[in-house]
């Protein structure tokens, strides 16, 4: 039904999922601001969109808060929501929106003020020694029905008000889970712990009786895990019945030290992929914000149980120029987004270490120098050819890779091999990243920068292969326009440190 009526939407067939904006095929080339950036119009105007300009986004992701949305209880203010809507139409930009509320990094910043006074009502979580925390508990069903009669009203207002369908997909919450301690110890965590689990649990999971007697050293986290889904079930399936865009939930992956409640335990962690769809089927997907160095590994797990690939956080440094040629082309990404945005092109100093280390994030994954040129060039060669992408993702005529410490990497095409192999890069410039296309039989499209490649027969093939030309050139709305031909002295698959393309002929001998 979305899909006619050219609301966004995700379609799923033979397990790929496509999103549909009016009902054609999208793909994101995205960035998300800063958290503040959109609580002020005339800051977005004069601080964001002027510096985003030209980094070849198509999609911005920004903030909308509880505390701004309802202000005060049942009055609703959707002045900024209006302005983002119509700041992004002026820009030709979708936007994919994030709804801070009850839980923002775990805690409960963001929610309005006669929320965060009423403790009694809107009761917070407590650690095993009793300190209460700065949010606000998922059992708290009085918290979850206002946020999510807040967030219904968002989506209702979504409907009505976005006539351009300029809204793709809504975030419900931002890295959900407890922070501080393995589970909610406050009154009411402690009897819901030492209570049988819930049916659906048990049927689930094959297992009964109390949590600890069900999942032992696992229970904390369970428990967690299944109050979050919960709650977040009620929350988006409220605003869904509005409005019936895709939703998300995005993660604070877990990482050093490996303990839950030091990553914010019960969120859409990887390991609880199969809880988190059982839970809350009103989310279309579980996207992780992906700051750690393994970029591939990361991916590599968010594509397991059918589940589409988002990165609505991604490094706002130099690697993400690098690690969207991965996300498109290996993984069949819906969307990619760097953090910080508005500051990619800034040498401003990272936040500090700090803020960066109670969010657990090393300070290289900040390192914003030149991040923003490289991406805009990554960006325009990958937007050039976005149709391609769409056609041939998830398919064995695509494949992706990024520099993950290794030399370099093999690629297996139908009829031959290449062997890819990474070139060191300085402090200054991008690490090795690109995909490999191929179009027809012997007619490939190379894309990328800080890598070389080499055309090998197939493993089993005792033919040789050679290259008989190499074209750069751009893609625009997906046609091929030439540029050189390098058949002379640069006749050769090198890929400096700026992004570049070509198409490329190959000629194979057989045998004898
Ligand atoms: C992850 C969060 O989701 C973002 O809102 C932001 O806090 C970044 N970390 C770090 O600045």
């Amino acid at each position: 039904m979305n899909e006619e009526a050219g609301i966004p939407a995700l379609s799923f067939h033979n397990g790929k999922a496509t999103l549909l904006s009016a009902g054609k095929p999208f793909l994101i080339f995205g960035g998300e601001c800063h958290n503040s950036s959109s609580s002020d119009l005339d800051y977005m105007r004069d601080e964001v969109w002027p510096r985003i300009r030209r980094l070849n986004l198509n999609t911005l992701f920004v903030p909308v808060t509880w505390e701004q949305l309802e202000p005060e209880p049942d009055r609703f203010d959707f002045a900024l929501v209006e302005g983002l809507i119509r700041q992004a139409e002026d820009e030709r930009m979708k936007l994919v929106l994030l709804w801070f509320g009850l839980w923002k990094n775990g805690i409960s910043t963001y929610v309005p003020a006669w929320v965060k006074a009423d403790t009694r009502t809107y009761f917070r979580m407590q650690d095993r020694h009793g300190r209460v925390l700065p949010a606000i508990s998922p059992l708290c069903g009085a918290g979850v029905g206002r946020d999510a009669a807040a967030f219904a009203r968002l989506m209702a207002h979504l409907r009505d008000y976005d006539s351009r369908r300029t809204v793709l997909l809504v975030q419900v919450e931002n890295e959900m889970g407890l922070l501080g301690d393995c589970r909610d110890f406050s009154e009411a965590g402690e009897t819901a712990y030492a209570a049988a689990i819930p049916q659906e649990m048990a049927a689930f999971s094959g297992v009964a009786g109390s949590w600890h007697e069900a999942f032992g050293v696992e229970a904390p986290e369970l428990f967690m895990t299944y109050a979050y889904a919960q709650a977040t079930e009620r929350i988006a399936s409220s605003g869904k019945r509005e409005y019936p865009l895709p939703l998300y939930v995005n993660a604070w992956l877990e990482q050093f030290p490996w303990t839950p409640g030091s990553y914010p335990v019960g969120g859409p962690i990887a390991r609880h992929m199969a809880l988190w769809q059982e839970f809350a089927p009103s989310i279309s997907l579980l996207a992780p914000d992906i700051y750690l160095p393994d970029f591939e590994a990361v991916c590599r797990e968010y594509t397991k149980r059918g589940n589409p690939l988002l990165i609505p956080e991604a490094r706002p440094s130099m690697d993400s120029a690098s690690n969207v040629f991965s996300a498109f082309g290996r993984f069949g990404a819906l969307g990619f987004s760097p953090f910080a945005i508005e500051k990619l092109n800034e040498e401003s100093p990272p936040p500090d270490d700090a803020v960066l280390g109670q969010l657990n994030i090393m300070a290289e994954a900040f390192r914003h120098y030149r991040a923003g040129e490289y991406l805009a060039e990554s960006y325009a060669l990958l937007g050039g050819m976005a149709g391609l992408l769409e056609e041939y993702r998830l398919t064995p005529h695509l494949q992706g890779f990024t520099n993950s410490n290794m030399p370099g990497t093999l690629l297996h095409f139908a009829d031959c091999d290449f062997r890819i192999d990474y070139l060191p890069h300085g402090k200054h410039s991008p690490k090795g990243g690109g995909l490999v296309l191929e179009l027809e039989p012997d007619l490939f499209v190379f894309c990328g920068l800080n890598f070389r490649a080499q055309a090998l027969p197939g493993f089993d093939d005792p033919g040789t292969v050679e290259i008989l030309s190499i074209t750069e050139g751009v893609y625009q709305n997906d046609v091929f326009v030439p540029g050189r031909r390098l058949n002379g002295d640069e006749f050769q698959l090198r890929f400096g440190e700026h992004p570049s393309l070509c198409q490329v002929r190959l000629l194979r001998h057989p045998r004898g």
